[in-house]
């Protein structure tokens, strides 16, 4: 774990015209140690992202037994196919601050009837995991958690696990993917209906790498099918630049003076593209080029200038496709001209912390005016927003929030002290490198 700091901000960033390329993507980070470790044979994938979120998925896959190593650059990951963990009993899984971890690595566990303790941090302990619970009980599985169904979980899977009809109303990939993982070690057809389609890496690669999975478009929901106990071969993966990441370098440059930027080969999956199509309803001045299909995921060359933008009533149903970058968003909104509106934002206080209480608190602290309603925040944004005083923002270990403020006092003036800073090495541990190459002035303490 990264020793703790804090950031400290007292300069403006200057005009800048760069060409970045930010880390890998998470979500495909994750979920290539994850399924190339059911796989038949040796996966091998370039652009893993390293940070401590997939530290811990590789940490906790090599306590199952599997082989993972890391050779000129790419990760190899030795599969011995569907249901081949080798495991023990009372066996402990660390999944430090990922909830995709947690979420996932569960549904992976169905078809081993040994006892497993599963756990995280302080943020991730306070996590809610009856998502996950309920839907694989139904398989056949068997927890012990806290009174308020969170971590640390003891688990144990089934000898017998049995296939399941599922309705995902909550629009969660994770939830989704951890079904999608439990389905494919046990006999049957299982079945999932999706309401809300969330992000789709794990049925992208799944499907890249010959896995038994059907998809099909029903009015407005999809229906997944797993036909289970099928075993598929190893596949490699080049992995691009993940958009949440790109999501801060883009709104710096957007509320940055006469700045430009170019970030390449980013994935621009159209289930996670949101913060892109509300910038540009925003009239914020974006362009995507050099738009390709690599194994399996579109990936694009994302230009960005500094823009005038305008307020927006963000549409619910982008909430899915834009859940990580909501932060960020609410940064751009706080200079756009006008009124915005965000709702149906209910899920964004289950990150890795209630991040839709913590903006708003954050922006009235800065004095940003907001209106909180249960799941909705109205913004009022100002174009010429210029902060002058001193401001001490506890992230909250969230980084997300952290990177966000970063914007913030880099775009917006203001002496900034952002606390419990060392977060963002759990998803982007080259954010300061990069910022610092595109010009911004911080000190870290
Ligand atoms: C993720 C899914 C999202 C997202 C998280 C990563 C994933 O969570 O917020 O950062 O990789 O599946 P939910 O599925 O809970 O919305």
């Amino acid at each position: 774990m990264t020793k703790s700091f804090s950031i400290l901000i007292n300069k403006k960033i200057k005009k800048f015209n760069k060409v970045i390329h930010v880390d890998g993507d998470k979500s495909i980070s994750h979920r290539f140690f994850l399924i190339a470790s059911q796989a038949c044979g040796i996966s091998k994938a370039l652009g893993i992202l390293e940070s401590e979120d997939v530290l811990h998925t590789i940490n906790s896959l090599k306590k199952l037994g599997v082989k993972i190593l890391k050779k000129r650059g790419h990760f190899l990951v030795y599969g011995n196919g569907l249901s081949s963990f080798k495991t023990k009993n009372k066996l402990s899984i660390n999944c430090g601050n990922s909830g995709t971890l947690a979420r996932l690595i569960v549904g992976l566990l169905v078809s081993y009837p040994n006892k497993f303790k599963i756990f995280g941090d302080k943020s991730l302990n306070k996590r809610p995991m009856d998502r996950v619970i309920l839907p694989l009980e139904k398989f056949g599985m068997n927890f012990q958690t806290t009174k308020k169904r969170t971590m640390p979980i003891i688990l144990s899977g089934s000898n017998m696990p049995i296939p399941i009809s599922h309705e995902e109303k909550i629009g969660s990939a994770q939830v989704k993917s951890s079904i999608i993982f439990a389905a494919l070690n046990t006999p049957g057809i299982t079945k999932i209906k999706e309401f809300y389609p969330s992000r789709n890496h794990t049925e992208n690669m799944l499907k890249y790498a010959g896995a038994n999975l059907k998809i099909k478009k029903i009015n407005q929901h999809n229906l997944i099918s797993i036909t289970g106990q099928k075993d598929f071969k190893s596949f490699n993966l080049s992995i691009p630049g993940d958009i949440s990441s790109a999501a801060f370098f883009i709104a710096i440059t957007l509320l940055g003076y006469k700045s430009k930027i170019k970030i390449k080969n980013v994935n621009i999956n159209s289930t996670r593209n949101g913060i892109i199509e509300i910038l540009i309803k925003m009239k914020a001045n974006i362009k995507i080029i050099n738009i390709k299909n690599i194994c399996g995921e579109k990936v694009g060359d994302i230009i960005v200038k500094s823009s005038k933008l305008k307020s927006i009533n963000c549409p619910k149903n982008l909430v899915p496709k834009t859940i990580d970058e909501f932060p960020i968003l609410m940064v751009v909104a706080a200079r756009a001209a006008g009124i915005s509106t965000f709702s149906g934002l209910k899920e964004l206080n289950k990150k890795e912390s209630p991040r839709l209480n913590l903006i708003n608190k954050i922006f009235k602290q800065v004095g940003v005016k907001t209106k909180l309603k249960n799941d909705s925040i109205k913004i009022y944004g100002n174009p010429n927003l210029d902060l002058k005083k001193s401001y001490k923002i506890d992230s909250m270990y969230d980084h997300r929030i952290a990177m966000s403020i970063f914007c913030l006092a880099q775009t917006c003036g203001g002496n900034f002290n952002i606390l419990k800073s060392h977060s963002i090495n759990t998803s982007f541990p080259s954010f300061l490198d990069l910022m610092k190459k595109i010009g911004a002035k911080y000190e870290s303490i």
